[in-house]
């Protein structure tokens, strides 16, 4: 008798290993009805001990974020969940508030995902913002009471979210998928075209023509890194610079956002000590150096809103204040978000490979600064896509 993980699978190569790449990847394979390969030429790995540390009070970093931030947004990223969708955009709305649930539900059940619970908060400069569509959703949500809003703050409120720790999620995801049988090849790709030269990759351990099904899907979650292909280029993709400062404060127990002014304004907290403040969001700028003044107002601007980020510093002057946050830094980021005019880009597409053979694509790409907290709504869109598509 034939269990149902014998039945021929079907064929699906995932060009891309971001956040959006591993989680699509980690439900189709894990799904039973395909053999997913994921084909990146970049991968995040754990730090090696030898690599460069910077030590702060003892707690030695070492940067997991070897990753060419032009290539790959994700590991640079804070990370946490706070909504980013319109009060019109209900789809969206849906794979973010899926992702929520997700990770939610992930903190009961795995403690070795490197993803927490915690407070959240929502400051803004203006009132009459609370209206936003996940308060109806999100766990524990109240509006904060005037006495507990930072100086210039006119509203905010409070309610449970999530931190993720991207580089180290990002290992975590690429191991739940290697677990659940997934393959990986490490390759540049310069032609989607070339992709059909990695079918070899299938057959491995003694796998045969039988072991499949005839069909080959690509997914397309290649985002930015597609800059290079030379038979397409998606002209409405274009990098979101951010620039981030990690510091050592592992006194920092909640995630805050402040909406409106220049730039929106966060803290969060990733669970092993080090916290992520930010940022800038500026389409098509390229410089991957970071920017002192920006620095400079990223660490003003966060400790307004956190001052727990440093100790012991009441009676300091602010600039003290900023002085002694100052010598808490670790590093100095510069990441580029996968935007996309018109939004992300979900939908069925083929194209001819060499051999002549039709292939079919889903992509599923241009997911900006909202990847992570919206992965697994997109990842589940891509396998509803895939069960239905017929050849
Ligand atoms: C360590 O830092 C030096 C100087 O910044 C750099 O040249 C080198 O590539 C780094 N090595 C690693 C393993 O990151
Ligand atoms: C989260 O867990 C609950 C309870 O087991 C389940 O009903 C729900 O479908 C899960 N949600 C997601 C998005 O996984
Ligand atoms: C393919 O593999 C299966 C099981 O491993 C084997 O029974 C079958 O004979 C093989 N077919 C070919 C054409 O090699
Ligand atoms: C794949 O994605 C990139 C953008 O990330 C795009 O330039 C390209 O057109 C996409 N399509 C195909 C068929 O590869």
């Amino acid at each position: 008798m034939s269990s149902y993980s014998d039945k021929p699978k079907q064929r699906v190569i995932v060009l891309g290993a971001g956040v959006i790449g591993l989680t699509t990847a980690l439900v189709l394979q894990r799904s039973g009805k395909y053999q997913v390969l994921i084909v990146s030429e970049f991968k995040v790995n754990p730090p090696s001990p030898s690599s460069n540390s910077t030590t702060i009070d003892g707690f030695e970093f070492h940067d997991p974020t070897t990753v060419p931030a032009l290539e790959m947004a994700s590991p640079y990223s804070g990370s946490h969940w706070r909504s980013l969708a319109t009060n019109e955009d209900t789809d969206l709305q849906k794979k973010e508030l899926f992702t929520y649930q997700t990770f939610m539900n992930l903190t009961g059940s795995d403690p070795s995902a490197p993803v927490k619970k915690i407070d959240g908060l929502d400051l803004y400069f203006r009132k009459n913002t609370n209206s936003n569509w996940h308060y109806k959703h999100v766990q524990q949500f109240r509006l904060l009471s005037p006495d507990e809003l930072p100086k210039g703050i006119k509203e905010g409120a409070s309610y449970k979210t999530l931190v993720i720790n991207s580089p180290k999620y990002m290992v975590w995801l690429y191991d739940q998928y290697i677990n659940a049988g997934g393959f990986f090849k490490q390759a540049r790709v310069s032609r989607l075209r070339d992709l059909e030269d990695f079918e070899s990759q299938f057959y491995n351990d003694g796998r045969n023509s039988s072991s499949y099904t005839s069909d080959l899907h690509i997914i397309n979650c290649s985002a930015l890194g597609s800059g290079k292909l030379t038979d397409v280029n998606d002209r409405l993709m274009h990098p979101v610079r951010g620039q981030v400062v990690l510091v050592y404060a592992p006194q920092v127990s909640r995630t805050v956002t402040r909406i409106g002014g220049k730039f929106m304004r966060y803290v969060i907290p990733r669970g092993d000590g080090t916290v992520i403040l930010g940022g800038t969001h500026l389409a098509y700028d390229y410089n991957e150096k970071p920017d002192d003044e920006t620095t400079a107002e990223i660490l003003r601007e966060t400790l307004e809103l956190t001052p727990e980020l440093v100790e012991h510093t009441s009676t300091m002057d602010p600039e003290a204040r900023v002085a002694e946050l100052q010598k808490k830094v670790l590093a100095v980021k510069v990441g580029f978000r996968p935007g996309r005019i018109g939004g992300v880009r979900l939908e069925h597409d083929k194209f001819y490979g060499k051999s002549g053979n039709l292939i079919k694509v889903i992509h599923n790409y241009g997911h900006n600064g909202f990847g992570i907290q919206s992965s697994w709504g997109y990842a589940n869109a891509v396998y509803s896509m895939l069960q239905k598509s017929k050849l």
